[in-house]
């Protein structure tokens, strides 16, 4: 059976520019379509203007998912976790990218090109993408954060 084809928002600030280039290439091979919400080139912008633009179109329903990717990922995490019915998670290895999605329906993963190298990276997102919501008394949970 294969994986389900999902529409991935992505989006990063000057510090996770190239690592975003490479995942976008991933989620391609992948089966998936990306929409790409910048930044576009290396030089120095505002990562909450990125986390915007991903966290509002997967809140507003645009986009099945979102990655985020800055310096660490903690700046991306912060503003995108403003937007309600967003939960965004920060993953620096294999083992917190599964639970993510497990046990939280993590709709955003927020990666920190400045902590992790690319092959871990790519990892992580082949692992996020694939592993589906266990739902149960982890929905009601996740159902408890936008009460
Ligand atoms: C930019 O230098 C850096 O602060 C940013 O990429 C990110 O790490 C913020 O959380």
């Amino acid at each position: 059976m294969g994986v389900t084809a999902l529409k991935v928002a992505i989006g990063s600030d000057h510090g996770g520019y190239v690592l975003k280039e490479e995942l976008k290439e991933l989620l391609l091979s992948m089966g998936h379509e990306v929409v790409d919400k910048g930044c576009t080139s290396p030089e120095s912008v505002d990562y909450p203007d990125y986390a915007k633009e991903v966290a509002s179109l997967v809140a507003g329903g645009g986009c099945d998912r979102g990655i985020l990717i800055c310096g660490t990922g903690i700046g991306m995490s912060i503003a995108a976790n403003r937007f309600r019915g967003i939960r965004a998670a920060l993953c620096h290895e294999l083992f917190t990218a599964r639970m993510s999605r497990e046990h939280n329906d993590a709709n955003i993963l927020c990666l920190g090109a400045r902590v992790i190298g690319p092959g871990l990276a790519k990892e992580m997102v082949k692992v996020w993408m694939e592993t589906p919501f266990e739902g149960g008394r982890h929905h009601r949970r996740i159902c408890m954060i936008d009460d």
